[in-house]
């Protein structure tokens, strides 16, 4: 066979295995990664795959943008809820989150009433009142403030 003739089959077994690792890639569930082995806080978010739909930049794999990025959600829940830095705020949008859903925001979180018990649910409203970076997600700068 002539070498131009196989172009055509050598660009659909290439095309093939992107659109193949491609899939997997984007279908894989998201595990905790090494460098966060031991933190409660952070192995909740992953195991209830909160990082699928909210961004925190300085977590690798949470970059879902269905939710707000909580990049510097410590800041606005205290704000929220300055008697108690933010806590019952945070509280109440994990397990009641059509409560207040916030704006520009669909109300497509599921409620995590009965799933994380109450030492996960401090651990987890500890962990994101820490929050308070410079958000790099695109979609919090043009929706926040
Ligand atoms: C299916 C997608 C989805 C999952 C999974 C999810 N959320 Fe959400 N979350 C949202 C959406 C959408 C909103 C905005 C609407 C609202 O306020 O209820 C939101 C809002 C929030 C807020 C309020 C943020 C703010 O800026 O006011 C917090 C905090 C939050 N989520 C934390 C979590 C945590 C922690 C988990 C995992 C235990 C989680 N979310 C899982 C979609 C999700």
């Amino acid at each position: 066979m002539k070498p131009e003739r196989l172009l055509p089959l050598i660009l659909v077994i290439v095309g093939a295995a992107v659109f193949y690792f491609g899939y997997q890639k984007k279908t894989a569930p998201v595990t905790l990664p090494e460098e966060f082995a031991g933190n409660e806080a952070v192995g909740l978010f992953y195991q209830h795959q909160c990082v699928t739909c909210h961004w925190v930049s300085s977590l690798p794999d949470a970059r879902g943008k269905l939710g707000p990025g909580l990049d510097n959600v410590g800041i606005r829940a205290k704000e929220y809820d300055p008697e108690h830095n933010g806590e019952e705020y945070l509280r109440e949008s994990i397990l009641n989150p059509s409560k207040v859903v916030r704006e520009g925001f669909i109300n497509a979180m599921p409620s995590f009433q009965g799933k994380l018990n109450e030492e996960e649910l401090e651990k987890l409203v500890s962990w994101l009142t820490t929050l308070r970076k410079e958000s790099e997600s695109e979609k919090d700068k043009t929706t926040d403030q």
